[in-house]
């Protein structure tokens, strides 16, 4: 036999949870839009990427400009977003647009806890914006 009562108490947690994405990732999802992200204030609009792709990638496309930077000599980076070129820098192109360190990228990682090293060498962006 079915048990009525359990069936329903089912449902209302399914329709509970089904409905609710925002509260459910809240609570056990791992959003890692979840922190307030200062956005650059110098009217850009957009990033050097698609901004999916930068949340997903931007460790892994700054080591690739590193690399062509340290190896090759390299230092053009030619944007599959908008076709612009941008200079491979972390401090004079990512930090130029993010200049509110604090607020973006260290909001970011002391969420995640995550704390990359590259600013025992690279410089920080100074004002608080
Ligand atoms: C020309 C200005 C500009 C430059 C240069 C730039 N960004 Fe961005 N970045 C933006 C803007 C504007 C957004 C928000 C884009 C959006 O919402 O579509 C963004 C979004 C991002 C995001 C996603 C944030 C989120 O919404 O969760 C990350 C991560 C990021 N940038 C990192 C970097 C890194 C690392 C670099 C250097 C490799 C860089 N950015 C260079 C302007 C810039
Ligand atoms: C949307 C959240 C978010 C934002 C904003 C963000 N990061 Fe990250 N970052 C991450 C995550 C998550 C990792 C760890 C990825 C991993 O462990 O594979 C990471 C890792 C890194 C790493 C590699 C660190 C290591 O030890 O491997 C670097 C470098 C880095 N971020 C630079 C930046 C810079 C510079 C900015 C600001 C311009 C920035 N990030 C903004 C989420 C973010
Ligand atoms: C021990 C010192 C040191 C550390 C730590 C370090 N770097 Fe660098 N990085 C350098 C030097 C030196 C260059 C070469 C500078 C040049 O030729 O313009 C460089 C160049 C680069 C470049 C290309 C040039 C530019 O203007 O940015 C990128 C991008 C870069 N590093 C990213 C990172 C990231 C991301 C981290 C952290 C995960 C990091 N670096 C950590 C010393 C360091």
């Amino acid at each position: 036999m079915y048990d009525a009562g359990k069936i329903i108490v089912g449902l209302l947690v399914f329709v509970a949870l089904a409905t609710s994405p925002l509260w459910f990732n809240a609570l056990f999802g791992e959003s890692p839009a979840a922190p307030e992200l200062k956005l650059p204030t110098n009217g850009s609009t957009e990033c050097v990427e698609a901004r999916d792709f930068m949340v997903a990638n931007h460790m892994d496309l700054l080591n690739q400009w590193r690399d062509a930077v340290v190896r090759t000599g390299t230092r053009d980076y030619v944007s599959t977003l908008n076709n612009k070129t941008y200079d491979m820098s972390l401090s004079r192109t990512c930090m130029d647009c993010h200049s509110n360190k604090t607020e973006f990228c260290d909001a970011c990682h002391t969420y995640l806890a995550v704390s990359p090293y590259c600013w025992d060498c690279h410089v920080e962006p100074k004002g608080a914006d």
